[in-house]
């Protein structure tokens, strides 16, 4: 079959934690992600970077030589930008979804002025697009809260956290406002609800309730993508304001009614909740049950807020989609699998990766369908890809990755099945082209790449990359458009 829809945009995604390296070079600072350790693993889908740390965590981690931090070295971006971006535009790619470092930028938050060198560094990379013709999507945190914003103001749940945010993003309009096609204020917001610091600062130790300061702190959030909509208008910049979310697709497990609630309550809390207060403003009924299962407080809404997320709403919608999981509440045995949040029950019909990502792509056809009848907005898929451990034998050496063309094949096909079914679909980026640190096992080892790097987990190894069988089938898919 063919995918016949024009103008689509397919390309790669990227976050600065995972890929730039130089943590502490040419004033940044460090962030929330440099201080998650490299942890040996027997069981793939038990280990997980996204733990709850503690102030004390932080201090040790800052002064620890003996463990090895694997995103505070990434796969050497910073340093070979150029030569990755060629990598891509030569893949067929016309869109580059990557992060801009808020530490980069305002290394202290309150610095007179932005840091040049890092202002420099963003402006090149965008420079390398132009010249090869790509689209720009910028995500201006994806999961790298700076330490120092956090030791001097603390964390989202403080309000002011609004005003020094839309400090960090008017300068980013300013500087870069003619260059960016599209903007996504944060990556995956509902990943604030599983961890508290990753993204938001917060130590859920020094919290009685940390559900609590986890609302708090997204209320903040809502609020601030909001005024990235109206700044963006006020300030006429070329591209477009949206905002994503990790899309858990979930199942109920069977047709028993109190299945069917749990996985109806749920996909409220994890995916609804979002785009609906995103483009209402409203905390829907719903809601209350959601803080009740928390034992939470609602978060403090200050007048007028509703009003002015509802009048600022965003204009697209993005989200990551790597598989779906089953809700089961009933008693019975059922295995349980991996996740990127949450994990779930195993579905008997789907086959799972290591980390038992269950590999649906129907289910991101059903996705799509489901996000276009609620909110009726363009939608771009900013993450999806496939997870694998893989091993260049010696230079020569091609991956041989089926796995992967055969998962990307599938999904390809599942958003023209969407398309067909009348959903506006405008793009498509896929995770981690070229291989990077995992954002929740930190290792190296997994790897999603059309393009293979060599380092290991522990950053060993000369950082050269190698086109996998995947690269080659990707560059013919952009010229014929034709999938299996
Ligand atoms: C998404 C994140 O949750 O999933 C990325 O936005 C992340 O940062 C990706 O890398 C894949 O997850 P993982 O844990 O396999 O790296």
């Amino acid at each position: 079959m063919k995918f016949t829809k024009k103008d689509f945009l397919w390309g790669g995604a990227t976050a600065a934690n995972q890929i730039e390296g130089a943590w502490n070079v040419d004033g940044k600072t460090p962030v929330s992600t440099d201080i998650q350790p490299f942890t040996e693993m027997k069981d793939r889908t038990k280990v997980s970077a996204f733990n709850a740390v503690t102030r004390e965590d932080v201090k040790k981690a800052l002064s620890d030589t003996e463990h090895y931090y694997p995103k505070r070295y990434g796969n050497d971006h910073y340093n070979r930008y150029k030569e990755d971006i060629k990598l891509l535009a030569e893949a067929g790619m016309n869109i580059y979804r990557m992060s801009i470092s808020w530490a980069r930028i305002f290394p202290n938050g309150d610095d007179a002025k932005p840091n040049q060198k890092g202002i420099d560094f963003y402006r090149n990379i965008f420079n390398e697009c132009h010249k090869h013709n790509m689209k720009i999507m910028v995500t201006m945190v994806h999961f790298d809260f700076p330490i120092a914003i956090g030791d001097k103001f603390g964390d989202w749940t403080n309000r002011k956290f609004i005003d020094l945010y839309m400090r960090y993003v008017e300068t980013l309009f300013t500087e870069f406002g003619q260059d960016v096609d599209y903007w996504l204020p944060f990556n995956e917001m509902n990943v604030g609800l599983l961890v508290g610091h990753m993204q938001s600062g917060i130590y859920e130790n020094e919290y009685k309730n940390p559900f609590s300061a986890k609302f708090q702190a997204l209320h903040h959030q809502f609020v601030s993508v909001a005024k990235c909509v109206e700044l963006s208008k006020k300030m006429k910049i070329k591209g477009t304001v949206g905002c994503m979310i990790a899309m858990i697709t979930l199942y109920p497990y069977d047709c028993h009614p109190d299945n069917i609630l749990a996985w109806y309550k749920e996909k409220q809390m994890l995916q609804d909740f979002f785009f609906d207060v995103l483009t209402t403003g409203e905390y829907k009924t719903y809601t209350k049950d959601m803080f009740k299962k928390f034992g939470a407080s609602a978060p403090i809404v200050e007048k007028g807020d509703a009003e002015f997320i509802k009048n600022n709403s965003i204009e697209f919608i993005t989200f990551s989609y790597y598989m779906s999981n089953v809700v089961k509440v009933t008693d019975g045995a059922a295995d349980k699998t991996g996740g990127n949040l949450f994990g779930g029950t195993k579905n008997p019909f789907l086959e799972a990766n290591e980390w038992g990502w269950q590999i649906d792509p129907v289910g991101l056809r059903y996705t799509l369908n489901n996000m276009w009848d609620k909110y009726q907005l363009p939608m771009l898929i900013s993450e999806n890809g496939l997870g694998f451990v893989e091993k260049m034998k010696d230079e020569n050496d091609v991956i041989q990755d089926d796995y992967r063309i055969s998962y990307l094949n599938d999904h390809f096909k599942a958003i023209q099945g969407a398309i067909d079914d009348g959903v506006d679909v405008f793009g498509y980026t896929m995770w981690g082209p070229i291989d990077l640190v995992s954002a929740g096992t930190s290792e190296f080892s997994k790897r999603y790449g059309l393009v293979y790097v060599d380092y290991d987990d522990y950053g060993k190894g000369t950082g050269n990359r190698y086109p996998k069988k995947s690269y080659k089938w990707f560059q013919d898919f952009m010229k014929t458009k034709e999938l299996k």
